[in-house]
C-alpha cells in the first residue's frame, strides 16, 4: 500500500505512545482512523490533536482481550465501513520477573491483552478485508521475540507469540491480497515501563523500575519514529520490521550469532538488576 490518503485504519492502544505516533502519523497522511483503547483520557488526547489539524477520527473505549468489547467495536466499525484497509495491533503490556516469581493471575493478564488482543483484532477484521480483497494488518511484536531475557518470561512468550502467529497470518492471507507485517520497536520512550508490573525481587520496591524508567528516558527513542517504521512496513509489505538500531541488532543476532544471543539472555539486564 503506497497511498494512505483517505484509508480507514484501525489502531489499538491508540492513547499512548507508539499507537499514538502512528495514528497522527497516519492521519497526517489522510487516513480515516478508529482509535481503540480501555484509557478513555489517552484517547481523548489522541483525537484533540488529530481534529486540531483537520483530521478524522473516531474514539472507542475497548478492551482488546474481551471477545465481547471487541465483538462490539468490529460491529460499530462495519455498520459505517465494509472493512478497514489498515489495522494496528498494537496495545500491549510490559511485565518484568523471574518465572518462578511470575504470578498466574500475571500470566493471564499479560497473554490475554499481548496475545489474545492480536489475534481477536485479525479474527474480527481479516475476513471483511478478504471480502474486499485488499488490507494491510500489523501486528506490534517486540524484539524480546528475538532475545529470551530472563527477567521477562511471560513478556517474551507474548511477543513470540505475535512474532509467529503474523508470518503464518502473512502466508494464509497472501492470496487474498491481504499484507501482515510483525513490527518490532526495541527500546522506545513511552510510558510502558512505568505502567509495566515488577514481580519477585525487582519488583520488591519501585528502585529496579524507576531505574528502567531512567534508562528509556536516557535512550530517548522517540515513539514518532516506530510510527514511520509501521509505514514503512505497510508500504513495503515487509514480514518483520524491526525499529531502533538495538532491534536490528537482535535480529541479525538471533540469526547469525544465536549462541552470543543465547549468552546473552543469562545476563542481568544492566538496568533491571536488583541492588
Ligand atoms: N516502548 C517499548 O520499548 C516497546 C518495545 C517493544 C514493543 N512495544 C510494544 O508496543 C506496543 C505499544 O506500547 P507503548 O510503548 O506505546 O506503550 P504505552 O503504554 O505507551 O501504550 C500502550 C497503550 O495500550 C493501552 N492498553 C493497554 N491494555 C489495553 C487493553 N486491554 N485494551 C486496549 N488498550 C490497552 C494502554 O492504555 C496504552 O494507551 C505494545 O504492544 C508494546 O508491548 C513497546
Amino acid at each position: 500500500m503506497k497511498n494512505f490518503n483517505n484509508k480507514i485504519a484501525l489502531i489499538t492502544g491508540a492513547g499512548s505512545g507508539i499507537g499514538q505516533a502512528t495514528a497522527l502519523e497516519l492521519s497526517r497522511r489522510g487516513s480515516e482512523l478508529w482509535l481503540v483503547d480501555i484509557n478513555e483520557a489517552g484517547l481523548e488526547d489522541t483525537a484533540k490533536q488529530i481534529q486540531a489539524s483537520g483530521g478524522r477520527c473516531h474514539t472507542r473505549v475497548c478492551n482488546v482481550g474481551s471477545s465481547t468489547d471487541m465483538k462490539k467495536l468490529a460491529k460499530r466499525v462495519h455498520d459505517t465501513h465494509p472493512a478497514l484497509d489498515i489495522l494496528i495491533n498494537n496495545a500491549g503490556i510490559g511485565v518484568a520477573g523471574r518465572f518462578v516469581d511470575t504470578s498466574l493471575k500475571t500470566w493471564n493478564k499479560v497473554l490475554d491483552v499481548n496475545v489474545k488482543g492480536v489475534m481477536l483484532g485479525c479474527h474480527l477484521f481479516a475476513p471483511n478485508m478478504i471480502k474486499q480483497g485488499s488490507g494491510h494488518i500489523v501486528n506490534v511484536a517486540s524484539a524480546a521475540a528475538f532475545i529470551a531475557a530472563k527477567d521477562m518470561p511471560v513478556y517474551s512468550m507474548s511477543k513470540s507469540a505475535v512474532l509467529g502467529f503474523s508470518e503464518s497470518l502473512r502466508a494464509d492471507l497472501h492470496e487474498y491480497g491481504i499484507g501482515v507485517s510483525a513490527v518490532c520497536p526495541g527500546i522506545i520512550n513511552t510510558p510502558i515501563v512505568a505502567n509495566s508490573v515488577f514481580e519477585g525481587k525487582i519488583g520488591q520496591s519501585d528502585t529496579v523500575k524507576n531505574k528502567a524508567v531512567e534508562f528509556y528516558k536516557k535512550r530517548n527513542y522517540t515513539a514518532d519514529k516506530v510510527a514511520l517504521g509501521i509505514i514503512d512496513a505497510i508500504e513495503h509489505n515487509l514480514a518483520v520490521r524491526p525499529i531502533s538500531p538495538e532491534a536490528w541488532a537482535m535480529y541479525w543476532a538471533k540469526r547469525w550469532v544465536p549462541g552470543v544471543v543465547d549468552w546473552l539472555g543469562r545476563k542481568d539486564i544492566p538496568f533491571m538488576a536488583a541492588d
